[in-house]
């Protein structure tokens, strides 16, 4: 019999089509007893076993690695080993090669980020110190140097796997090693614009799902650019991969709309109330009286971030104010209700005039634009009547649309106050959103 049957040994078994790891119990008489770590026991006959069934475990696995590359067991199962090893020492981050790994730990895992942390990978290569997200930004500062040549990051991993979070890491990096250059002559504090620039970001396109509390509903590509002393001196933003306009108008269960409604919500004073026309009634857009899992003072202080952030970008008090009304009337767009009357025709006046006052149009004309469709026959304009159900997707789309432009206007404001001169090289940053799995998909993720 091998000697890996002894008691204590570490094996990988097989159970169905996966291997697992197990360790050898008992060895006596004619069987072999196993227990897997997930708190399995085979009693398995002697004579039955080969190695098609059970297989030595490599010394790596045992010990579990820094670097992937390196272990001995080459399948799915030491991969997923090896992480969980680590992920139980608080040792959420693994190499593959020049790949980094990290496991979510859904807590904060202390002193992981701290000054001293990040000092210590300054100028090291990748390898010379545990793996860290640190790491890698600094192996993309540096080879951008020795290289002369533009770095790009790309973070994946379906939604809630850390994505942003690891962005705001490496943001967090570049821009200390940039503040370290010393190169300050009359440059705008670039870095706190860009650092700055993710909680507007999260505000508006964030959104609390079934798998993620803070998921972002669109992609981001950061492009950050550095001057030949190293100095961070400019930068854009691109929401590149398709924003999810349509959770605006209609959330799934546990689902919410964007962070930025339920901060205007519970967050605006009593005077912003009355200046943005905030009702203690809940939008139909915002069921905000359902969502019991709102904490009030996290989204009253959530709303003052967001509102410094606004300022960090430059956006003076009105354009601030501005914002907030287009929000407020994407929300009360949502109580516009219709009736049928010989076509669609608006319920509540009083609703209607709050949209058009916080939107600053005409009434009658935003009243025509919701209940008729206009086509040009001839060269001649022809307004006919919607029914109830098509009035009711045109408010929606037009809540939609309101809000998307809104969202891209931030992005044009963020992008005019970091842009930066030409420089000497870049590194990018893509955030992309995680997808989800659905008992049904409505295609909205690949249509919107
Ligand atoms: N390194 C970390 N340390 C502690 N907590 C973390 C870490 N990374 C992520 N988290 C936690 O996990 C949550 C989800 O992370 P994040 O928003 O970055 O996921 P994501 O991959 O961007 O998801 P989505 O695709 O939905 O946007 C965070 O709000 C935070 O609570
Ligand atoms: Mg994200």
């Amino acid at each position: 019999m091998e000697s890996f049957y002894e008691v204590g040994s570490r094996v990988w078994l097989l159970e169905g089509e996966d291997w697992v790891p197990a360790t050898v119990t008992e060895s006596k008489g004619a069987e072999v007893t196993f227990r897997t770590e997930y708190d399995k026991t085979y009693s398995i006959a002697k004579d039955s076993l080969n190695r098609q069934k059970v297989t030595p475990m490599h010394q790596t696995s045992v010990d579990g690695v820094d670097d992937m590359a390196n272990l001995g067991d080459l399948h799915d199962a030491a991969i997923l080993h090896n992480l969980h090893l680590r992920y139980k020492n608080d040792k959420i981050y693994t190499y593959i090669g020049s790949i980094l790994c990290a496991v979510n730990p859904y807590y904060v895992v202390e002193g992981l980020y701290d000054a001293s942390v990040m000092n210590s990978y300054r100028e090291k290569h990748i390898g010379e110190l545990p793996p860290h997200i640190f790491a890698i930004a600094n192996e993309c500062y540096y080879s951008m140097w020795k290289k002369g040549e533009s770095q790009c990051v790309l973070i994946s991993g379906e939604s809630g796997a850390g994505k942003t979070e690891s962005t705001k890491f490496i943001l967090k990096y570049l821009s200390d090693v940039s503040r370290g250059t010393g190169e300050t002559e009359n440059m705008p504090k670039v870095e706190d614009a860009i650092i700055q620039s993710s909680p507007i970001m999260e505000a508006f396109g964030n959104a609390k799902t079934v798998y993620n509390n803070n998921s972002s509903r669109f992609g981001k590509f950061i492009h950050l650019k550095f001057n030949s002393k190293g100095r961070m001196d400019g930068g854009s933003i691109q929401d590149c991969i398709l924003f999810l306009a349509n959770r605006v108008v209609r959330q799934n269960p546990g689902e919410r709309n964007y962070h930025i409604f339920y901060s205007l919500l519970a967050g605006a004073s009593e005077d912003q109330r009355s200046e943005y026309l905030v009702f203690e009634q809940s939008s139909r857009f915002c069921p905000f009286l359902a969502a019991e899992a709102i904490e009030e003072s996290l989204v009253q202080s959530e709303y003052n971030l967001y509102k410094n952030a606004m300022k960090v970008m430059c956006l003076t008090d009105e354009e601030i104010s501005d914002v907030l009304q287009v929000i407020s009337g994407v929300l009360q767009l949502g109580n516009v209700h219709f009736m049928a009357a010989g076509g669609a025709q608006i319920a509540e006046k009083s609703v209607l005039e709050n949209v058009a006052n916080l939107l600053r149009v005409d009434i009658y004309e935003l009243s025509d634009a919701l209940t008729q469709k206009s086509m040009t026959l001839r060269g001649e304009e022809i307004l006919s009547p919607l029914s109830v159900e098509q009035a009711l997707d045109s408010r929606d789309s037009m809540a939609m649309n309101l809000y998307a432009c809104t969202f891209k206007w931030l992005i044009n404001k963020i992008n005019q106050r970091i842009k930066g001169n030409d420089s000497f090289s870049s590194i990018g940053v893509l955030d992309i959103f995680g997808f989800e799995n659905f008992d049904v998909s409505h295609g909205t993720a690949l249509c919107t």
